[in-house]
């Protein structure tokens, strides 16, 4: 096992109910900027149950975070903070609106060009506005991490950042939100959570006994869950089961001790910037082209992957590991991904060129848990993927 720090402050409200607890989350000095997205908090009674908890705060709203959200857009919810004096961001929505807030949070007091944030990867380890959460999808983790990914428009780049002062001070996660949802976007939480396991638990057996058992069972619960869920978000248990999964897939717990690769998400991340497809549905695409061309030096865990979560039997660990990838493969077919670039844009062809080339210029060449997954790596999981 390797060394390692667990560090995670946020306050997390889980239940039927709980929005009514903002009054009592929510710092009582607080001047509230209230962030949302498109306007499905209308629609779906979250913004009354919010805006009922806050009666008699001082409260400004701005919505029209996109999905993917838009530097450009977070700007000008900068503006209204440093005009208005705020000092609090309520996030009420997804991964999205959540992940702007935490870039609002750290541009507001940032010194320079808050463009640096993303593109020179600043850490953010203080000096920021602090903010909660109201979860409406669970997919990200966002909720409880430090991390968050936005899109700059201009440049065609959505970009990743985080640092310690970002985790939300709490976060509300009550799962009759998810009833509203379209199964298409509930389709896309369970691909995501499992995914964020994978990358942090698909890499080389590191001893970690107890880390593996949990990553193991989010993965076996999002299995159990998932084709259900979509079907019947209102049953209570399973929306409960699915969220708390997906929080517990990126809160930082299953990945203390262990080798990491996020080179799905990189890749996945350039898909949606190039061709605005669906964060979960990118890593859908590329996850198991990964593990095919990574095959040797994953094959130790997908051979305990397929065993343990899928009851594969055998004693060949590249035959066991060849099936875990190919039920992984069937599971994502039930949850309705598509796997082949080819489904969302015919304009492909140039796609492996691009990413390798912007790798290299990012300098991103030695990747994965063994910095074995080079450029050319990159070009051939994504030629893979056509
Ligand atoms: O904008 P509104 O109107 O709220 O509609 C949203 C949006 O259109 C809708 N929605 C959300 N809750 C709803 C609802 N519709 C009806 N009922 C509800 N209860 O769903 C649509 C998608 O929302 P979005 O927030 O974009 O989805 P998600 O939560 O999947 O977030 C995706 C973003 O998170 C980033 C992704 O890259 C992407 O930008 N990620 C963030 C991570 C993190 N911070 O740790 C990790 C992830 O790997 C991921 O990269
Ligand atoms: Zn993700």
């Amino acid at each position: 096992m390797l060394n390692f720090e667990l560090y995670n402050p946020t306050n997390l409200v889980f239940g039927k109910g709980q929005i009514a607890k903002l009054k009592t989350l929510v710092p009582q000095d607080a001047k509230i900027l209230l962030l949302y997205g498109g306007g499905s908090i209308f629609k779906n009674g979250v913004y009354d149950q919010v805006a009922a908890a806050l009666e008699g705060f001082d409260i400004t709203e701005f919505g029209g975070v996109e999905p993917n959200p838009h530097f450009e857009t977070l700007m000008k919810a900068v503006e209204v903070i440093r005009e208005k004096n705020l000092n609090f961001i309520l996030a009420v929505g997804g991964g999205s609106v959540i992940d702007g807030a935490k870039f609002v949070s750290a541009a507001v007091k940032f010194d320079g060009d808050p463009i640096d944030i993303l593109q020179k990867q600043i850490r953010i380890v203080d000096n920021v506005v602090p903010f909660g959460t109201v979860l409406t999808l669970p997919a990200t983790g966002s909720e409880m991490n430090s991390g968050s990914v936005i899109t700059i428009q201009r440049t065609h780049e959505k970009l990743s950042f985080g640092g310690r002062a970002l985790f939300p001070l709490f976060s509300v996660c009550d799962p009759e939100v998810i009833t509203s949802l379209p199964k298409r976007q509930l389709q896309n939480g369970v691909i995501d959570a499992y995914t964020h396991v994978m990358e942090q638990y698909l890499t080389y057996p590191a001893g970690a006994m107890l880390q593996d058992r949990f990553a193991e069972s989010i993965l076996q619960t999002l299995v159990e869950v998932g084709p259900s869920v979509v079907d019947n978000p209102d049953d209570y248990t399973l929306a409960a089961n699915f969220m708390w999964s997906c929080t517990m897939a990126l809160n930082g717990l299953i990945q203390k001790g262990v080798p990491t690769d996020w080179v799905t998400h990189m890749i996945g991340h350039e898909l949606t910037a190039l061709y605005d497809i669906d964060h979960a549905r990118t890593l859908a695409i590329i996850g198991p082209n990964l593990y095919k061309v990574m095959f040797d030096t994953k094959k130790e865990k997908l051979a305990q992957y397929g065993r343990r979560v899928w009851n594969i039997q055998g004693d060949s660990t590249e035959e066991v590991a060849k099936q875990a990838i190919d039920a992984t493969i069937r599971f994502f077919d039930t949850m309705g991904m598509k796997m082949q670039l080819s489904a969302y844009t015919t304009e492909y062809a140039k796609t492996a060129d691009f990413i390798e080339k912007r790798f290299n210029e990012r300098g991103w060449v030695a990747m994965g848990e063994r910095k074995n997954i080079t450029p050319d790596k990159v070009r051939a999981i994504v030629e893979m993927s056509y």
